[in-house]
């Protein structure tokens, strides 16, 4: 018999939601996309667009849809990071399995209320860990599972967030103030904290974690320059994080923000950047989130590793140190080696270099599309907790960075077995 597809709903409709809809539409067989909610009528209207389905129905907010019966299997959570748990956990009740976006939550305390609830409540949540499912990191996991580097003893991992990326989501950005979202190692390297505890496949024992704004200050602005671009700035034509250039070379950065970015005039962009957040010099905000960060971490099985998020490089770079081999891979043997991976065995010195097909459709090296395509099975495997990225697996991937976040703030080396009992 020929399967029911999923039915599909969303609690925000943003730039997440809009990538999810419009890979779920593409795959009918599958997926039927079939409400969404948001304060927002014109991205109501996209999500409709999206979804392609004439019965589709649309909510002002969260207690609009959850206030129906349920209209879906699973729900999108894709709100603010802020909202999560509130919006997760009425979802849950109201019988809902869920996609939910990372961060889980903005506190550990939440994180860990919210795996209780879903357990309690025998309900399915899958976050949108989608490194997992990416094949780039599918193949990284086959190799070090598969034995071929021997075993895991250390590894170093990067984040390069990317400087202009730095300045639109974490100095003028949604990001921006930790205290309104979550702490950097959460909001953004919650993907790395979770592949690498994913890779070494045993519990993290202890960190120690530095890090701070080293250049997104006011002392750092140039000389003469104003709080916003729009003000006339002076180093304008030559700086990178010039709010101006949202009409120009990153314009495509606009539609993450700006409904109207497809066909708003340049006068009104500039007119919205006079008031916007993004039209602020990124020398003269009120942010919070660090732009670089060092974790060091030892793990159950004796292995150890580093991992480093800087604003001042860009994509991510893996080194993992075996017994018998030891493997370089992401954004710089990409540039240097023209290859994703490099294996360099120990004895023979032979080296072995993978390139690696992606779909491009969505984003993540093929996350995203990798992750609404397995959705479907994921959600039908018999244990909630056996799914790739089940709330259950990422509680650990969370509770590794609350425990950065924490020794980063304190200056502390944090015992996780400390954090586990708290
Ligand atoms: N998995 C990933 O790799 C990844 C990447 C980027 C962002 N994210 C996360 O995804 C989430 C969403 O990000 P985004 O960029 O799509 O956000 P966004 O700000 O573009 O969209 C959020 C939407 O939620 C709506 N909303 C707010 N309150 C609501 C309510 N009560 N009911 C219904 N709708 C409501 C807003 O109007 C907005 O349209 C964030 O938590 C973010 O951290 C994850």
């Amino acid at each position: 018999m020929k399967p029911q597809p999923l039915k599909l709903a969303a609690i925000g409709c943003g730039s997440r939601t809009f990538i999810y809809f419009e890979l779920a539409a593409k795959q009918p067989e599958l997926y039927a996309i079939v409400a969404a909610a948001d304060h927002n009528a014109a991205r109501r209207t996209k999500a409709r667009e999206l979804s392609r389905n004439p019965d589709f129905r649309e909510f002002v907010d969260d207690a609009a849809l959850l206030a129906e019966p349920k209209l879906a299997d699973v729900m999108i959570i894709a709100t603010q990071d802020a909202f999560h748990f509130a919006h997760a956990s009425a979802a849950l009740r109201k019988g809902y399995d869920l996609l939910l976006e990372k961060p889980i939550s903005t506190s550990l305390a939440d994180v860990l209320a919210l795996d209780r609830l879903a357990t309690g409540l025998g309900r399915r949540v899958l976050v949108c860990h989608v490194l997992r499912y990416t094949p780039f990191y599918r193949r990284v996991k086959e190799i070090v599972a598969g034995g071929r580097l021997g075993e895991l003893v250390s590894f170093e991992a990067t984040e390069g967030v990317e400087a202009w990326h730095q300045g639109h989501s974490f100095v003028r950005g949604h990001w921006a103030v930790a205290e309104k979202a979550t702490p950097m190692i959460i909001a953004k390297s919650c993907h790395d904290t979770d592949i690498l505890s994913w890779l070494v496949d045993s519990p993290c024992i202890s960190l120690n974690s530095f890090g701070g704004i080293m250049h997104f200050r006011p002392e750092r602005a140039p000389p003469g320059a104003p709080a916003r671009c729009t003000d006339g700035c002076p180093v304008g034509d030559t700086c990178l994080y010039n709010a101006l250039r949202y009409l120009g070379d990153r314009r495509n950065w606009l539609g993450l923000i700006y409904d109207r970015a497809g066909t708003a005039s340049d006068a009104e962009i500039v007119d919205w950047l006079k008031v916007s957040p993004w039209g602020r010099c990124v020398y003269r905000c009120d942010n919070t989130a660090v732009d670089h960060q060092t974790v060091n971490m030892t793990f159950a099985s004796g292995a150890t590793g580093t991992f480093t998020m800087t604003a001042f490089s860009e994509g991510r770079d893996l080194a993992i140190f075996g017994t018998k081999a030891r493997l370089l891979a992401g954004e710089r043997v990409k540039r240097l080696a023209g290859c994703d991976i490099v294996i360099e065995d120990h004895t023979t010195h032979a080296l072995e270099r993978i390139t690696i097909d992606f779909d491009q459709d969505g984003g993540h090296g093929g996350g995203d599309a990798g992750l609404v395509r397995m959705l479907y099975s994921e959600m039908s495997k018999p244990q909630a907790a056996d799914m790739e990225s089940s709330l259950q697996k990422s509680v650990e991937s969370h509770l590794i960075g609350f425990a950065a976040e924490e020794s980063r703030v304190t200056g502390r080396t944090v015992h996780l077995a400390e954090i586990r009992a708290r």
